[in-house]
């Protein structure tokens, strides 16, 4: 009998101690696979019993948010690490999901990153997250197509369009399109589109009165554009379906002439396996409207703890690794991602691969934010509703589906100023 309850005691404690030593990452589908394998191996190799389980989640920042927030919701224990968009951290903050991290990540460790994402990962004065890699909106274009019809790239959006058709018109090429973009109704139809919007001078919502303003004339007019001009006149209307991935695919098949994404793609269509424009790929500042300033939306992406986590301390040391100054090197040169640690930008082996990321750096460091506050998701999905509506209508009321737009954001908006101020 006592041996019985011995060998049931040591079989209990045995699966107690492996699974303390299991900690479970939520992470989405990369297009890079091999090198977050990797990493997850060296981290195994240099913990040895610390195992990294992973689940995959999509690709879509819209549809991953459905499934860690649903854990979150569920306070599901089994989740311990979870990637998070920028955009997230003062939502999961204010809900009470994610972990406070001040006292892994002080003062000093966090001026070794850019500032924005760490404002991103800041809510109240304490820290949520720590930057992995940032995303900034960019222009990629044909270098040999601009080239041949004596183009540089384009200042200005009406430009694109000129030159996309020029393009278009000389080539007589059926398969080529001038553009593709991220227009399906999802978070990255906020990204581009915000690009138009605040290089036309116009915002999503003013952030002093806390009040929607997609109706306001600069707001229409770079809408408007984009219907008419960008999916009206340049894209096929396959775009409007289009996430990160389907637009790179199309550019990289050497169906377009202009694209818009963050810096990765620049790895992928150089790739001589998944690219038929290797060499001839040229990246520049997305263009403005006539009197605007470019603007590029900033992206990016960082490690949380759950607040359900049994295992915070273990799963710190996951975080840290996987942030730490040799992954985000190996990130930037294997992944194309531009990092989110400063001293990286200058890094002799990330600058020999990723030369332009130099001069980068200021696109990168005056990336707009998208509005950091708790309730983002909400005012996003009547943003996404507006603009896809918008814009997949030939002939949409802008106007008044903008006005209907602005008023739903009034309305979210007034949680803000009931009191949940960020
Ligand atoms: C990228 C960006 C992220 C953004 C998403 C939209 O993943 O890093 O911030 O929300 O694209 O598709």
């Amino acid at each position: 009998m006592a041996i019985t309850v011995l060998v049931f005691f040591v079989l209990f404690s045995c699966s107690f101690v492996f699974a303390e030593t299991e900690i479970r990452f939520v992470t989405w589908k990369s297009q890079f696979p091999k090198v977050w394998d990797e990493a997850i191996r060296a981290f195994e190799a240099e913990h040895p019993g610390l195992k990294i389980v992973r689940e995959i989640g999509p690709h879509s920042s819209t549809e991953f948010h459905d499934l860690v927030t649903q854990k979150l919701k569920n306070r599901d224990p089994e989740m311990d690490v979870f990637f998070m968009d920028v955009i997230w951290p003062a939502e999961f903050a204010a809900a009470g999901w994610a972990l406070p991290l001040d006292r892994f990540f002080p003062a000093g460790e966090r001026e070794k990153f850019l500032s924005a994402p760490i404002l991103a990962d800041t809510y109240r004065g304490q820290i949520y997250g720590v930057p992995v890699f940032i995303d900034a909106g960019m222009l990629y274009y044909r270098k040999d197509l601009l080239a041949r019809y004596g183009f540089s790239p384009p200042r200005t959006w009406p430009e694109l369009v000129a030159q996309a058709k020029a393009v278009l018109a000389k080539a007589k090429d059926p398969q080529l399109t001038g553009f593709s973009g991220q227009f399906k109704q999802y978070e990255g139809l906020i990204c581009n589109m915000m690009e138009y919007i605040l290089s036309n001078g116009g915002s999503l919502w003013d952030d002093d009165g806390l009040r929607g303003a997609l109706h306001r004339p600069e707001a229409i007019e770079a809408v408007q554009f984009v219907r008419d001009r960008i999916i009206g006149e340049i894209s096929h209307r396959g775009v409007l379906a289009y996430q990160e991935p389907e637009s790179l695919a199309l550019f990289a098949q050497g169906r377009a002439v202009f694209h818009r994404n963050w810096p990765y793609a620049w790895e992928i269509a150089n790739d001589p396996q998944r690219s038929r424009v290797v060499g001839k790929v040229g990246m520049a500042v997305l263009p403005a409207f006539p009197g605007g300033k470019s603007v590029s939306t900033l992206g990016g992406w960082q490690l949380g703890i759950s607040r359900f986590s049994r295992k915070p301390d273990l799963a710190w040391k996951f975080v840290s690794f996987m942030t730490s100054p040799e992954m985000q090197k190996r990130i930037a040169l294997y992944a194309g991602r531009a990092p989110a640690r400063r001293a990286l930008y200058r890094d002799p082996d990330v600058l020999k691969k990723r030369p332009e990321f130099e001069s980068q750096f200021e696109t990168f460091v005056h990336a707009v934010p998208r509005p950091r506050t708790p309730v983002y998701v909400p005012l996003s999905n009547v943003m996404q509703r507006f603009f896809s509506s918008a814009i997949a209508l030939r002939d949409s009321n802008i106007e008044s589906l903008a006005r209907l737009a602005s008023r739903d954001m009034d309305r979210v908006l007034d949680l803000l100023r009931e009191g949940v101020r960020p």
